[in-house]
């Protein structure tokens, strides 16, 4: 069993497994749908798929609070490294085991945030179950070969277009992907990602078979 809640834009918390507990891309600080404070997120974990300021956002402050893990791509753990903070440098394709259970990174189509880095997405094995969370991509190919490689629970999938795929690019990525359920985040925050959650429910509730969860700043889905 895993609880997830939203914690507004593209920060995700994951609870409820045996190993610790994760926030994912935590930037609640001058996030306009934030959910939660800082100072109120009590993590063991901290992934972070990209340095853009609306994802990196308050991870070294909440891994200092926490003295939690950041999780990330090698350029970011150097980064977060030199701020004080514990990282582990994972890279695109690797993976690795924790005691909560399995990260792997993979593709994102995106801008890394950092000199010579890269942007990346997660596949986490927590409380039994199979998470995808995209980070900020446009739409690609090998999306197919991530729902290929792993039986996915859940996917969670940026629809807010302009900076990531839009509403009908994220119903194609589930179609690639086969999760069982999906979650959309990355829209609403701000007017330039507008988007109808309720129109991404209809299409890919039709289009890819996956039931569609539209979860407000500070819902959680239970799965
Ligand atoms: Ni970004
Ligand atoms: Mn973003």
């Amino acid at each position: 069993m895993a609880k997830l809640t939203f914690l507004g834009h593209a920060s995700f918390l994951l609870e409820g497994g045996d190993g610790g507990r994760l926030i994912f891309d935590p930037f609640l600080s001058g996030n306009p749908a934030a959910a939660a404070k800082p100072g109120d997120i009590k993590v063991d974990y901290i992934l972070v798929s990209h340095a853009h300021d609306d994802h990196l956002g308050d991870a070294y402050d909440i891994a200092a609070r926490n003295d939690a893990l950041i999780i990330t791509t090698a350029e970011i753990a150097r980064a977060a490294g030199a701020k004080g903070c514990r990282a582990h440098a994972l890279h695109i394709g690797g993976s690795h085991r924790f005691p909560f259970g399995r990260v792997k990174a993979v593709p994102a189509l995106h801008g890394a945030g950092i000199a010579g880095g890269h942007a990346c997405g997660f596949v986490v094995e927590y409380g039994g179950r199979n998470i995808y969370f995209a980070g900020d991509t446009g739409l690609f190919g090998d999306m197919k070969l991530i729902g290929e490689r792993h039986d996915l629970d859940l996917a969670l999938l940026p629809i807010g277009d302009n900076f990531t795929m839009g509403i009908d690019d994220a119903v194609a990525a589930a179609s690639f992907l086969q999760a069982r359920q999906v979650i959309p985040y990355h829209y609403n925050t701000w007017p330039i990602i507008e988007a109808d959650p309720r129109l991404f429910k209809e299409k890919v509730e039709r289009q890819a078979g996956s039931q569609c969860i539209i979860l407000q700043p500070g819902e959680a889905h239970v799965f």
